[in-house]
């Protein structure tokens, strides 16, 4: 979010402020407020971009869907391409060197689940209900015995949960890992409009404001002091990856290696897809087109910019010609990091718009209003915009069921219930390529709720070492 004006606040000199940007609403029910209350809100609204709130509207509409005339598929290397033991061992080199780091965007309000508390801490895994926190913490763990060597974790929360989820962290021992080993880093967060581009009260000291976007995780990481952490202590690259997604490799060797040493040099950001389920799946489409600089680059175009004649496009075969769905995991070289925010004044992503339903404070009745139709603007940056600011970036396909099936929604697609069966699903294909015998639905669905965790196996071969059934009954629970 861009700095605000700093100059001695008045309530006069406030006044003529928001007048100048057609503000002035805020401070309409001044006179009924006490005292403590007038100087809060003088003082937050002093703290507001209120300036720059028209161009980041006009921003907004400027860019959605531009360069999309020029849109190519991007070409994807694959997990079982030719040099994929080389660059899986180069990635293994890294970790076992200590150079990387796991970064986690956990800063999201997960609205659309319905959970209160922060979404890493809700309940994610088939039968023991681990929450998803502790996945990717027993993930890391398995990965530093692996290594023998700490992968220091980065959890991006927001102003709106960052104490609750350090405390999560706290209550649970840091789930066996060296709490100096966590960086908890808070986005920033932009003021949230109403449809008429004015700033709604969140109370009646208190301008309301939502978390700015996951692209807020650069800013982030370079105002916290996380990157001066992250050289200090030798990482170069950051597996980043969003806190919705059970199934996520949160370190993946042959991701990173191919990311430090793609065919030319060493990429800047890359990204993992997976083809898309079908047309109308809520995912990004990775693919080239022409950037923001007129440069032709690796792009997320979001899926609610996506125009469906392309879309919906098919190649000869019938296999949808824009089917890399971005998962939203990215390898991020440190040094690419510090280089777009060496200086924090003259970088910025663009702002893209969400309407959203937001209570509000009605100053007019001194009440809260939870509205029934979206109301209100949210300004969100996306991280994916800065692939187009990497000098490289490579896209790696991955199948879908090793590591997709994100709990975005209470019901049905992308719901618990939908992560669960992809759980089980994964697990049983883990089982079946060690000679285990699953019970399978006429569908081909799994009979049986099966959970293995990440201390048991990081993937389908570290099964071979363990003791496991050589069937799983039908209708059964197997934890392993
Ligand atoms: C996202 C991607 C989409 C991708 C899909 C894969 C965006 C805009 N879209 O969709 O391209 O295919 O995931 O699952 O991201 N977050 C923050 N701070 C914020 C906002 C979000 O940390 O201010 C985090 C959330 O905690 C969550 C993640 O970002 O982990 C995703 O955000 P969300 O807005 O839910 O994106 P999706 O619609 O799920």
């Amino acid at each position: 979010m861009p700095d605000a004006v700093s100059a001695p606040v008045t309530l006069e000199s406030m006044r003529r402020r928001l007048k100048a940007c057609g503000q002035e609403h805020l401070l309409a029910h001044w006179d009924s407020l006490p005292e403590s209350n007038r100087r809060a809100l003088l003082s937050r609204l002093a703290d507001l971009p209120l300036e720059s709130l028209r161009a980041m509207l006009a921003e907004t509409e400027s860019h959605a869907g531009a360069g999309l005339d020029s849109v190519e598929p991007v070409p994807v290397h694959r997990r079982d391409q030719r040099d994929a033991t080389r660059f899986r061992a180069e990635g293994e080199r890294l970790l076992r060197e200590g150079r990387v780091a796991a970064f986690t965007v956990a800063g999201g309000q997960g609205t659309r689940l319905g959970w209160r508390g922060p979404k890493g801490t809700f309940p994610a895994t088939v039968i023991t209900g681990k929450p998803l926190f502790r996945v990717f913490a027993e993930q890391i763990r398995a990965a530093e015995r692996r290594y023998g060597r700490s992968i220091p974790w980065y959890v991006m929360t927001s102003p709106l949960n960052d104490a609750e989820t350090r405390a999560f962290f706290k209550d649970n021992d840091y789930f066996g890992r060296e709490a100096i080993d966590h960086f908890f880093l808070p986005q920033g967060v932009v003021p949230t409009l109403d449809l008429e581009g004015r700033v709604l009260l969140a109370e009646r000291d208190e301008p309301a404001a939502n978390p700015d976007g996951h692209g807020g995780s650069l800013r982030a990481l370079r105002r916290s002091g996380a990157i001066d952490d992250m050289l200090a202590r030798g990482i170069s690259v950051m597996s980043y990856f969003q806190v919705d997604n059970p199934l996520v490799h949160v370190v993946d060797p042959l991701f990173l290696g191919l990311h430090a040493s793609a065919p030319d040099s060493s990429a800047e950001m890359s990204s993992k897809c997976v083809p898309k389920r079908n047309a109308q799946e809520k995912v990004g489409v990775l693919c080239r087109a022409r950037g923001r600089g007129g440069r032709t680059v690796t792009r997320v175009v979001e899926y609610s910019d996506l125009p469906r004649e392309l879309a919906e496009r098919r190649g000869p075969e019938g296999r949808l010609v824009f089917d890399a769905g971005s998962i939203a995991v990215h390898a991020i070289s440190v040094a690419f990091v510090a280089r777009l925010t060496e200086d924090l004044d003259r970088f910025a992503l663009p702002w893209h718009r969400a309407v959203k339903k937001t209570p509000y404070f009605d100053p007019a009745t001194g009440r809260t209003i939870e509205p029934d139709k979206p109301n209100s603007v949210k300004f969100e940056s996306f991280v994916f915009d800065a692939l187009e600011l990497a000098e490289r970036s490579l896209v790696l396909e991955t199948p879908r069921i090793e590591e997709f099936a994100p709990i975005k929604n209470a019901e049905g697609e992308d719901s618990p219930a939908h992560s669960h069966e992809l759980q089980s699903e994964r697990a049983a294909s883990w089982l079946e390529s060690n000679g285990v015998k699953v019970p399978r639905r006429a569908d081909g669905t799994v009979d049986a709720r099966i959970e293995i965790s990440p201390l048991t196996a990081l993937e389908a071969a570290d099964l071979a070492g363990v003791a496991i059934p050589q069937r799983v009954e039908r209708g059964h629970d197997l934890v392993l």
